[in-house]
């Protein structure tokens, strides 16, 4: 029988892109690590870079106080540096992906850490799944606004996003009413559409647009019609950055080859603008605009929920680390806190699929889409 490991010190990281709840993460990792467990814990900077530059900051209750409330995070985060193929320049000036993880390795040995907490997404996890390949005591902790993380029913910095999207929406209404104008507001989410669709329910979206519900743009001027001919002479859109049109696909605004998530989605908005005026605008006369809602949704002020969330996922992976769970990641089912291998749930990122099957998306048939149905949004389907 395996014994168990004793834990003294323990490493946090942050990796891939920031969203609401990172902080909240943090605080409850280091007060239950100091309080529960009397662990010491450090915190590398700026994600992997930090654990291959070996540049970490001692973290104790001084530290983090006072965090908990601030988007970001104190550690700095990328989501550039995977250290099983990391860019180099050799003496030439030629650019060079090598596998520097055994430094990372040999960082982790000389600094006695004895379990690490890897927060992140899809590109990020999957690091972790090869850091536990290689021997490395991880717990991994799911985080993206999108909260299409498979397995886990939400992530943290969601929610956030959502008060965003809905207070934006909310601004959107009375412009629009104002100028007779149809408004777009573009949000983010990839290739799930969770953040537009409950952002638009709680936003009061007379239409909404998401990856999973390709669009048919006829549908959606017959929308904006007959609203128009009802005397409603505005109407408001929310649409995915992952939408698509039924007979075409999504919007790609750049190619980052350095990134895990190499396709950057975004531009939606302006194609969708100008297909509808095509067909609106000799009808109707109105003008549209278009809003992108961009990085606003990942940062301010991480709202109670998020507050409360991050406290949870941060509490149970030092929990984790005490009984030994290694290769796992956080996660919620039923508002219960479990664990499943992080194997089962990374490598979502290009394929929008994973071992356990994929993504996290929206139901096109689920009581989510059906209650907005049921109260006149429309899916331009
Ligand atoms: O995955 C979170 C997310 O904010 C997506 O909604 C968005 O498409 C992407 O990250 C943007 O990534 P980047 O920070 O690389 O621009």
């Amino acid at each position: 029988m395996k014994m168990k490991k004793e834990i003294k010190r323990i490493a946090l990281l942050t990796g891939g892109g920031d969203c609401s709840g990172l902080n909240a993460v943090i605080r409850a990792v280091v007060k239950s690590a100091i309080l529960k467990y009397n662990y010491e814990v450090i915190g590398f900077m700026g994600g992997y870079h930090g654990l291959y530059m070996n540049d970490y900051i001692k973290l104790d209750l001084k530290n983090v106080a006072g965090i908990f409330h601030q988007g970001g995070t104190i550690l700095k985060m990328s989501n550039k540096d995977n250290l099983f193929n990391f860019k180099t320049v050799d003496d030439k000036g030629k650019v060079v992906y090598k596998d520097v993880s055994d430094v990372a390795i040999e960082n982790l040995k000389k600094l006695n850490i004895d379990a690490l907490i890897i927060i992140g997404g899809d590109g990020t996890l999957t690091s972790a799944r090869d850091f536990a390949r290689k021997g490395v005591n991880v717990v991994g902790i799911p985080k993206t606004i999108d909260n299409d993380v498979p397995a886990t029913e939400i992530t943290f910095g969601y929610r956030t996003a959502l008060d965003h999207i809905m207070l934006s929406l909310d601004a959107l209404h009375t412009t629009a009413y104002s100028h007779d104008r149809v408004m777009i507001l573009e949000v983010m989410g990839r290739n799930a559409g969770w953040l537009a669709l409950e952002g638009g329910i709680a936003g009061s979206a007379d239409v909404i647009l998401i990856p999973e519900i390709p669009y048919d743009i006829n549908s959606v001027a017959k929308t904006v019609f007959d609203r128009y001919n009802r005397g409603s002479k505005f109407t408001i859109i929310c649409v995915s950055e992952g939408a698509k049109p039924v007979d075409g696909d999504v919007t790609i605004k750049a190619i980052d080859k350095d990134s895990p998530d190499s396709i950057k989605l975004g531009g939606v908005g302006d194609i969708l603008a100008a297909k509808l005026e095509k067909v609106i605008k000799p009808v109707t006369g109105q003008d549209i605009r278009v809003t992108t809602l961009g990085y606003i949704q990942r940062g301010g002020v991480t709202n109670t929920f998020d507050r409360v969330l991050g406290t949870k996922y941060g509490a149970y992976s030092v929990d984790m680390i005490a009984r030994n769970e290694f290769g796992r990641m956080v996660i919620i089912q039923n508002d219960r806190m479990d664990s499943v291998r992080i194997e089962e749930v990374v490598g979502s990122g290009k394929t929008g699929q994973t071992s356990s099957g994929g993504a996290r998306i929206v139901n096109p048939h689920g009581d989510l889409v059906n209650a907005a149905r049921d109260i006149g949004i429309t899916f331009g389907d």
